[in-house]
């Protein structure tokens, strides 16, 4: 054994107590996982005198891994924007396996998968360890890369695996985090929204006071006082039907402002229910009703009803149709398709950006609210359909009230970090 090698395999074994040493030390720092896996992928080609390294971080909905952080800098401004299925490719086999992979000429193994952004021509060999937690759980793969082919030596693999455990628990920690902010983040938001539709049902409902109830107070109160100077008994009873009229349209109105808020009918029988009914009052057109049941939190409900009522109150006011045909139905998407279609007089809809009156504004606001399009097609002599298109993010309950169990990796949205 020569002196050289012996200070050879001290250099090494000094390097390797770096590179657990390094991240010890960036786990106590409470970085970003982005940071601590390009620091950790620093760390791994020191100790390792290869040429690049990998960190892919597995993302369990979509059974797929990607890749998170990595040197040189050039590889790693590439994270979150490669992705591996379970079982492709060196690092998707190793997620898939759980087993470690040695490569010492990638162009003669099967399992490689060449993948131009990553510049697979130039490196021959490499090695790659799942980043496993002890319930065998694995979060990520760490792949090394060397120019030459057979780089790597024996026991690399033990020695990797040493620092794949560490980093596991780390990426681990990382990514509950990640989830506990980006729920907090949906918290935020979910109380935002709800505060703008609270204003936007006051809003309607002084838009229905002033508009409605107010005037036909004011009417009343007119005919009232000029009764007050009539002479004859006829034309007194005459001014005071009217007044009679008028109080009982201020009273309905007031009382579809009143359960406008949240119709109790959502609550007593749910959504299909309440859209049979109010298609059974609609008026003297017939409706044709294709509803599905779809389980859909409370206050996508209540906009879905909303918009509902609108579309056929413009029906009745506005368009003379014969059929309307109103469908709810689970999209191609995961989402919900509310669509209302008449055969009416048709109009030349605002375009895109313009000013909107107050009932088209009021739904295209809750739609957005809610995440969702709304689109309203139509044209002199045409008729008009209004499609409402509710994404699946916009079917999420209220962040924090999901009762699924919370699983111990990334789980939810996809990894965007
Ligand atoms: N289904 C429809 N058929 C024909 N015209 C419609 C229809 N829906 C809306 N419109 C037209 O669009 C205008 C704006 O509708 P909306 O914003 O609901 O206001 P409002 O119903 O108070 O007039 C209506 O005045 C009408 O001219
Ligand atoms: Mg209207």
């Amino acid at each position: 054994m020569s002196n050289e090698n012996a200070a050879g395999r001290y250099a090494r074994e000094v390097a390797w107590t770096d590179l657990l040493r390094g991240i010890v030390g960036i786990a106590s720092e409470d970085r970003p996982l982005r940071s601590v896996l390009r620091q950790t992928a620093r760390l791994v080609v020191a100790a390792t005198r290869a040429d690049a390294c990998f960190v892919h971080v597995v993302d369990h909905d979509a059974r797929e891994v990607v890749l998170m952080g990595a040197t040189p800098d050039e590889f790693d401004e590439l994270a979150g924007t490669i992705r591996l299925a379970f079982g492709e490719g060196v690092a998707g086999w190793v997620a898939q396996s759980g087993r470690p992979a040695v490569v010492d000429d990638k162009w003669s193994d099967p399992r490689y998968r060449y993948i131009p952004a990553l510049r697979g021509e130039d490196f021959m060999s490499l090695v790659s360890v799942p980043l496993l937690r002890p319930h065998g759980v694995v979060v990520g793969v760490l792949n090394v890369h060397a120019h030459e082919a057979g780089h790597f030596a024996k026991d690399i693999v033990a020695r990797l695996e040493e620092v794949a455990s560490l980093l596991a628990g780390i990426v681990e920690a990382a990514l509950l985090h990640e989830r506990l902010r980006t729920r907090e983040e949906e918290l935020e938001r979910f109380a935002v929204r709800t505060i703008e539709m609270q204003e936007m049902d006051r809003r309607r409902i002084a838009g229905d006071i002033h508009d409605g109830i107010s005037q036909r107070l004011v009417s009343a109160w007119y005919h009232l006082r000029a009764a007050g100077s009539l002479t004859t008994e006829d034309a007194v009873r005459a001014e005071l039907r009217s007044v009679e009229a008028l109080l009982s349209g201020a009273l309905d109105e007031a009382r579809q402002a009143i359960t406008g808020l949240r119709p109790s009918i959502l609550d007593d029988l749910g959504l299909t229910a309440a859209i049979n009914s109010l298609a059974a009052n609609a008026g003297d057109f017939g409706v044709e009703l294709d509803l599905q049941e779809c389980d859909l939190p409370a206050h996508v409900e209540t906009s879905v009803y909303r918009i509902t009522q609108e579309a056929l109150q413009n029906v009745i006011k506005h368009a003379g149709a014969s059929r309307v045909e109103l469908g709810l139905h689970a999209a191609g998407d995961g989402g919900v398709v509310l669509t209302v279609r008449d055969d009416g007089v048709g109009f030349d809809p605002p375009s895109a950006g313009g000013p909107l009156s107050f009932g088209l504004s009021g739904m295209q606001e809750r739609a957005s609210l809610l995440g969702a399009t709304l689109r309203v097609q139509s044209g002199p002599g045409q008729g008009t359909t209004l499609t409402l298109h509710l994404p699946p993010s916009a079917l999420s309950q209220a962040p924090g009230s999901s009762n699924a169990p919370g699983s111990s990796h990334a789980s939810g949205s996809r990894l965007q970090l």
